[in-house]
């Protein structure tokens, strides 16, 4: 079998995110490539500059009979990430990890809430601030606050120094934040309490679950606020990254585990449905827990979480890339009409009838 691995140049990461290195990149690439020759695959690498044009000629080059994606932004804007496997799924190509839905909907911190709560799942009270004239409305929350860009993942401007202890500090630094994140951004709720990680799968026999892992805070200086800022989640050298550590599998009751297992569940099979992703959560003084982010194609560097995760499980790193290309290829073995599908042939065309089961449904 032949798989390309799609990536984004290292060069333009590493200009546009401080802390992550060439190496560390590097390092990601080198561990999937590794696992995809171990599994018998021919490998090849197409990386993704902002020319697309080049992007798809170099897809159709290779062949490819499945594509690893590691892509994460396309023009320095994550919120086109989504494009990138429409793009794929236009192509016919089989490809890793979420689909562009499930992308699209979970890069927005404030959207995939309304889904959750409707499931019966908790997430932090928030509100979104895309505007100046929404400045006002983080008046209506609890304090503290923390506020994060609306559509960046990996702590991407996240820091102490998000966290709002009144409306009025907090009014006072969103233009300055908007500024910065013009995409909007969302103010939650600060739960204060334990982080958990959850990291599904979805495979043939069904979605799978890895054991939960916690992250320990170990500030030395201990701190009035523990986050996982960019720096923790990125920056090695620094105190925040050498003081939050990963504990797999979490010392965490069954009861939690359950709930942190049922709630997860229900997300990747209502809204992720394919490939990859984790689930955060917040637990509180009272052990409310509560989902501060979902991730679909998190992080899977030799050296992620999600990886302490599958390895607690018994998986190699191997395993999980053979999963991923399984569920990339069966995904795609749904058939692909090129006049339209079997069950459009059979209806009828569009006419009297049509426009009157139409207005009689409204
Ligand atoms: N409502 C919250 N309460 C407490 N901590 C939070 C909350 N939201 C985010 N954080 C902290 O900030 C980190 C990054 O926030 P998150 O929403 O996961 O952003 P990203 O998508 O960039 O990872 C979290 O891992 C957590 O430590
Ligand atoms: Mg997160």
């Amino acid at each position: 079998m032949r798989a390309a691995l799609l990536f984004n140049e290292p060069d333009l990461i590493a200009d546009l995110e401080p802390g992550m290195t060439d190496e560390y990149i590097h390092n990601h690439i080198n561990a999937v490539e590794h696992s995809l020759g171990k599994i018998g695959c021919e490998v090849l690498r197409i990386d993704i500059n902002n020319d697309i044009q080049e992007m798809v000629a170099n897809i159709h080059k290779s062949r490819a009979d499945v594509i690893f994606n590691l892509c994460e932004s396309i023009f320095g804007r994550p919120e086109f990430e989504m494009n990138i496997v429409t793009l794929l799924e236009l192509l016919k190509v089989p490809y890793t990890g979420a689909p562009p839905l499930a992308l699209g909907l979970c890069l927005n911190k404030y959207n995939y809430r309304f889904f959750l709560k409707d499931m019966g799942i908790k997430c932090p009270r928030a509100v979104e601030i895309r505007n100046p004239s929404h400045f006002d409305s983080v008046s209506q929350l609890k304090y503290p606050v923390i506020v994060k860009p609306l559509s960046e993942d990996g702590s991407t401007g996240i820091s102490e120094q998000n966290i709002f202890e009144s409306p009025r500090e907090a009014k006072n630094k969103l233009g300055a934040l908007l500024q910065l994140y013009s995409d909007g951004l969302i103010a939650e709720e600060y739960i204060a309490g334990r982080e958990f990680n959850c990291f599904l799968i979805n495979t043939k026999e069904g979605t799978k679950i890895f054991p939960i892992s916690e992250i320990e805070f170990r500030y030395p200086d201990n701190r009035k606020y523990n986050i996982i800022s960019y720096d923790a989640k990125w920056n090695i050298e620094s105190v925040e990254y050498k003081s939050t550590v990963h504990i797999c599998p979490a010392d965490i009751t069954k009861a939690q585990t359950g709930k942190i297992f049922k709630a997860c569940s229900v997300i990747f099979n209502t809204i992720i449905k394919k490939g990859y992703a984790r689930v955060d959560f917040r637990m509180d003084a009272k052990n409310n827990l509560y989902v501060i982010d979902v991730n679909p194609n998190p992080d899977i560097s030799p050296d992620a979480g999600a990886i302490k995760q599958i390895r607690a499980e018994g998986w190699t790193y191997t395993n999980f890339v053979e999963a991923m290309i399984e569920d990339a290829i069966e995904y795609m073995k749904k058939p692909v009409f090129l006049f339209g599908t079997e069950h459009r042939k059979k209806t009828p065309k569009r006419g009297k009838d049509y426009r009157f089961a139409a207005s009689a449904a409204c």
